[in-house]
């Protein structure tokens, strides 16, 4: 079994050697040839031009013999389709150029034309893959409709997302129309990336924790469900919700083959709190990747020592990587679930 066909079946809970590895935002910020690139480019620069997305795409697999890869573009690139830019300011955070704040400002925004604003998207998510061959999976991504509308909502980075939440509550036709728009774009941004290559979509659910349990369906589950309901049924979803692994059902209710796991679980008790048929991915925090290597390969040990009786586990870290992690650790983390074996 090569690794792409390692990391399929893991998806879809069916027995492999051992579990697949890969590593969210692996692109980072901590490897100098990426920090190098930073320099000359920005990150729009980057995303928007095809070869410099694959070269920044591979760097990692490069370095490190993972089973997949993930297309190197943000979340964000769905709100400035909408019609609404976003950047980086200097403090760190996201700034959208401006802030959804009355019903006009929702009326101009526009779905149409998503695969056109973002074809660049797809033709680096085409050189991936001809880089890749059949031998490595291609992840492919997009921000659930709540995450996107908490950015476009606050105009930008926030604690508690406040006004998204006022929303929900205060006007929910309102918030309807918003997340029916950021959802049709996402259905038609996701079909593209799956034709022109990816494997596997994610959907990252980066602020469903920010939400009261009887606020999750509506504000994040519906729209998530509608997005996986509409994709192709041999493409595998993987639902990473942050802090919500408590409601295993509601999120299994959105259809996902894969659940993303933050550090904070217990990854064994939630998976076997899911249906056989349902995987997990996850789940080591991500600061053990700032310490040494023989921390990393303690913990993770640990996890690959809890799930080994199960099928379907995706060897991942519980969220993002840090900028602090350090080469080594990455290097023992690959190897310590390459040579895993129960
Ligand atoms: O692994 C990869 O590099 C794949 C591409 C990827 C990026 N963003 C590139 C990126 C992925 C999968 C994302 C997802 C993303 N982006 C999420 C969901 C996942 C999560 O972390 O919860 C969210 C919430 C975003 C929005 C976003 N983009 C944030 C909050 C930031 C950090 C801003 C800051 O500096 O404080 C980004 C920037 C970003 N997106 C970087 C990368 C590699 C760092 C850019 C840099 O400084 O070079």
């Amino acid at each position: 079994m090569n690794q792409r066909q390692r990391f399929i079946r893991a998806c879809r809970s069916q027995p492999v050697d051992r579990p697949p590895v890969w590593v969210m935002r692996q692109a980072g910020r901590h490897l100098p040839e990426y920090r190098k690139l930073k320099e000359k480019y920005s990150f729009h620069e980057i995303a928007q031009t095809p070869e410099l997305a694959l070269e920044v795409t591979m760097q990692p697999l490069r370095r490190y013999d993972m089973d997949a890869a993930i297309i190197f573009t943000d979340i964000l690139v769905i709100p400035e389709a909408l019609g609404q830019p976003y950047g980086f300011p200097k403090g760190g955070g996201i700034e959208m150029d401006f802030a959804i704040e009355s019903e006009a400002d929702i009326d101009r925004l526009s779905p149409e034309g998503v695969r056109e604003k973002l074809a660049y998207v797809a033709e680096a998510l085409k050189l991936v893959r001809a880089e890749l061959g059949d031998q490595r999976a291609l992840i492919g991504f997009g921000g659930s409709p709540w995450t996107l509308a908490t950015y476009m909502i606050e105009g930008g980075s926030s604690k508690e997302k406040e006004r998204a939440r006022e929303l929900f509550y205060t006007d929910r036709p309102l918030f309807d129309r918003l997340m029916q728009k950021i959802t049709d774009a996402l259905v038609d941004y996701l079909h593209m990336q799956i034709e022109a290559g990816a494997d596997v979509i994610q959907l990252f659910d980066s602020w469903g924790g920010a939400l009261a349990p009887d606020a999750f369906e509506g504000a994040s589950v519906r729209w998530m469900r509608e997005i996986v309901d509409a994709l192709p049924d041999d493409v595998p979803t993987i639902v990473f919700s942050k802090g919500m692994h408590d409601h295993t059902d509601a999120l299994v209710s959105t259809g996902a083959d894969v659940l993303g796991v933050g550090w904070t679980a217990r990854l064994e008790e939630v998976k076997a709190r899911l249906p056989d048929d349902v995987a997990v991915q996850g789940n080591l925090d991500p600061v053990v990747m700032n310490t040494t290597p023989e921390l990393v390969e303690r913990e993770a040990t640990k996890i690959l020592g809890a799930m080994k009786d199960y099928d379907g586990h995706i060897f991942n870290l519980g969220h993002g990587i840090s900028p602090r992690c350090r080469i080594e650790c990455m290097e023992a983390l690959v190897e310590t679930v390459s040579n895993f074996s129960g």
